[in-house]
């Protein structure tokens, strides 16, 4: 068990502090809702505590339990806790109902983050395969985006939400969009990793005072088959990442979250059987200027999370999602 008050905290935009490291609980296609929050509870009591949740894990009354009992148990205070949760693709015109059933599931009162999961209302049913696409699927509108929003920012006055999330995001659809909100968000969820860096959305978000926060951050072995390709680069593989572990005398996991903390963006990995070692890479011996250069070469454009269920009816193919040549594909209203 870690001691909580020695894990370093990054500041948001307001001041709050935030831990730098916080669990992941999608348990993919792959790990069932009470074995995530199996790992929740032992999380907590392990000195976790951060947790990324998301309506669409389908998880989240699971966990809630787990939040209530370790509240009962005295273990944790709810003040103690920064529980953040996502509103799903089909919920962007009712963002009050979805904030209130993720709140009651999580059983947690208030929220201390809640994230646009993903800026256009695409839905997809859970499990669908790669090829699934939704016909009613559109592409990107800046009202459309500032509205679920300014529903998110009402929710911020009412003191159900602490701070507002964007994710999944890109710099042109950034750029459309930040100049009209009120509350500024706090935090921008992204696939980071080092093999997949995005250092110019990272430079972008820090320049803005919004908090990277890196999904995927170990390159997400066991990420649902829809996401896999050929092509893709297992991170942790990576001969030079296998050599730094090697000094570090860990898994390259733990050399992944160090890289991730150091470099100021806040890691969300997922783990049912490795979340204590995880943790205790926030607090052991720091990579040495070297390694993070080091690791700074490994960027390999290698995007695991395309996207293409989101895919809108006339796009080509899963790069429209992100707004490669430097604007935003189909957008009706830019
Ligand atoms: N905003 C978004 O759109 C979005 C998208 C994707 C993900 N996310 C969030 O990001 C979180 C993390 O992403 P992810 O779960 O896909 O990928 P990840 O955290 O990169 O990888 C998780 C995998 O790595 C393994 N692992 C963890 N620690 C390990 C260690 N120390 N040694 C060896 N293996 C280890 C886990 O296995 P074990 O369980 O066996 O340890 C698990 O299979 C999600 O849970 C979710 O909260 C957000």
């Amino acid at each position: 068990m870690i001691d909580s008050r020695t894990i370093p905290t990054f500041r948001l935009n307001g001041g709050a502090p935030i831990p730098c490291i916080g669990m992941g609980t999608f348990g993919s296609d792959r790990v069932s809702p009470e074995e995530v929050a199996g790992a929740v509870a032992g999380g907590i009591r392990a000195g976790w505590r951060l947790f990324d949740c998301a309506a669409c894990y389908g998880n989240e009354d699971k966990i809630g339990q787990v939040f209530k009992a370790a509240f009962d148990e005295g273990v944790v205070k709810r003040r103690d806790l920064f529980i953040m949760s996502k509103v799903w693709n089909d919920m962007h015109r009712d963002v009050e109902k979805a904030a209130m059933k993720t709140i009651k599931d999580l059983q947690c009162d208030y929220l201390d983050m809640l994230f646009i999961h993903w800026p256009f209302p695409n839905y997809h049913a859970p499990f669908c395969d790669v090829d699934s696409r939704n016909p009613d699927s559109k592409p990107f509108s800046v009202n459309e985006f500032v509205d679920t929003y300014r529903q998110i920012e009402s929710l911020v006055h009412l003191g159900l939400v602490r701070h507002i999330g964007i994710s999944n995001m890109t710099i042109p659809k950034l750029e459309a969009v930040l100049g009209k909100l009120r509350v500024p968000p706090a935090a921008c969820e992204s696939e980071l990793h080092p093999c997949f860096q995005q250092q110019e959305l990272f430079d972008y978000l820090n320049a803005k005072g919004i908090l990277p926060i890196g999904y995927m951050p170990l390159g997400s072995p066991r990420r649902p088959e829809r996401d896999i390709l050929p092509e893709d680069i297992a991170d942790m593989e990576q001969p030079e990442l296998v050599e730094i572990a090697k000094a570090h005398n860990c898994h390259p996991a733990i050399i992944c979250l160090k890289w991730a903390i150091q470099r100021g963006q806040l890691p969300i990995p997922f783990s049912v059987h490795n979340y204590e070692a995880n943790l205790a890479a926030a607090v052991s011996e720091p990579l040495t200027d070297a390694e993070m250069a080091t690791i700074a070469t490994l960027e390999r454009g290698n995007r695991l999370v395309k996207g293409q269920v989101f895919l809108w009816p006339g796009a080509n193919d899963w790069h429209d999602l992100w707004d490669e040549d430097g604007r935003i594909v189909d957008c009706t209203d830019c």
